[in-house]
């Protein structure tokens, strides 16, 4: 670093800033911080981050633990956290554990043995006795998503009740009093709220629901194509399917066209999380859209100013209003007296 600071005519500072990611923080004019990857390219300068991590007890890295990177939902939220960690100079070391707890559980064990400054989790949801121990172990850390209220610890999460709620609600505006609830993963938070909000729409229309028309158990595209499946086998088929996922979603759609029905002529439909296909598909989709960025962005700043505190910081609990976009997937039926 000497060599490549001297060459230059900039500080040794300086040139530990540029190379640990740090310009913009310091306002490093593009100029000089080019100049400083230039010549330590030609320097063959690569920084020893081990031996700084032991040296300094920060590794200036935070883990990232996401169920399913495949799934967009998550890959945008993993976009928006490494593309903030990287503005504040810190790498991100992602873990995807596929959906599966005991993955879960070693990709924790592995991020902590990493020494990573903080975490970010986005956990499987099912139970919490084993995040019991990573919260209190005083490591940094937030928890996005599928969330658990007895953890102390900070939150992102979208509000999943009252998005559900206004998406049920609109069917029932368009005069669909037969509704499927394709659910996800049974005992999630996201879960046990999103089916909560399809149940309170119907009693506040005072609709009887008939708790068969509730199916489905994870949020994978299989779960989607079955439980349509099970929902078009009905003798009196529901008028329109509310969708608890993107995955979920994709899963219905392959069943109805099977069956040889369309969207939303035979069979309407509203899909929890937007995506960016939603709105190309034959039938552009009707969506709940989660705010994935701001998830994302919000994540890594609770988590940055945990790792910059020097005492033990406050929990915080952030809920993010989700936004009904209205596009071509739910017919508005005729009234029948
Ligand atoms: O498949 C993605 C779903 O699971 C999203 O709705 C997200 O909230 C996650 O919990």
């Amino acid at each position: 670093m000497q060599n490549v600071a001297a060459k230059i005519g900039v500080s040794i500072t300086t040139v530990s800033r540029v190379l640990s990611g740090q310009a913009e923080k310091y306002r490093i004019s593009k100029r000089t911080a080019d100049a400083v990857f230039k010549v330590a390219a030609e320097m063959g300068y690569v920084p020893d981050q081990v031996a700084r991590g032991l040296r300094i007890r920060r590794t200036n890295t935070i883990g990232l633990i996401i169920p399913d990177i495949s799934n967009p939902f998550f890959s945008t939220i993993a976009r928006y956290i490494e593309i903030n960690a990287r503005k504040y100079g810190y790498s991100t070391i992602l873990s995807d554990c596929q959906e599966d707890t005991q993955m879960e559980i070693e990709s924790i064990h592995l991020l902590q043995s990493r020494k990573v400054d903080g975490l970010i989790l986005c956990p499987i949801g099912e139970d919490s006795d084993h995040l019991m121990a990573i919260v209190n172990s005083g490591l940094p850390i937030v928890i996005v998503d599928r969330y658990f209220p007895e953890l102390a610890c900070s939150y992102v999460i979208s509000d999943n009740y009252k998005g559900a709620f206004e998406a049920v609600s609109y069917l029932i505006e368009n005069n669909h009093h037969s509704i499927g609830c394709i659910q996800g993963r049974i005992n999630t938070s996201v879960n046990i709220n999103r089916v909560r909000g399809f149940r309170d729409a119907y009693k506040k229309s005072n609709i009887p629901l008939d708790e068969s028309l509730i199916v489905g158990e994870n949020f994978g595209k299989k779960d989607g194509y079955i439980g349509a499946k099970i929902l078009l086998s009905r003798k009196t088929r529901p008028t329109a399917i509310f969708s608890a996922s993107n995955l979920i979603s994709l899963g219905a759609m392959r069943a109805i066209l099977e069956e040889g029905l369309t969207i939303p002529d035979d069979i309407s439909m509203i899909s929890f999380d937007d995506q960016p296909y939603s709105d190309y598909l034959v039938t552009p989709m009707t969506t709940v859209a989660q705010q994935t960025s701001e998830i994302g962005q919000i994540a890594f700043t609770l988590l940055h100013s945990q790792m910059k505190s020097e005492s033990k910081p406050m929990v915080e609990s952030i809920i993010l209003p989700t936004k009904l976009i209205i596009r071509k997937s739910v017919k508005k039926l005729e009234l029948t007296v």
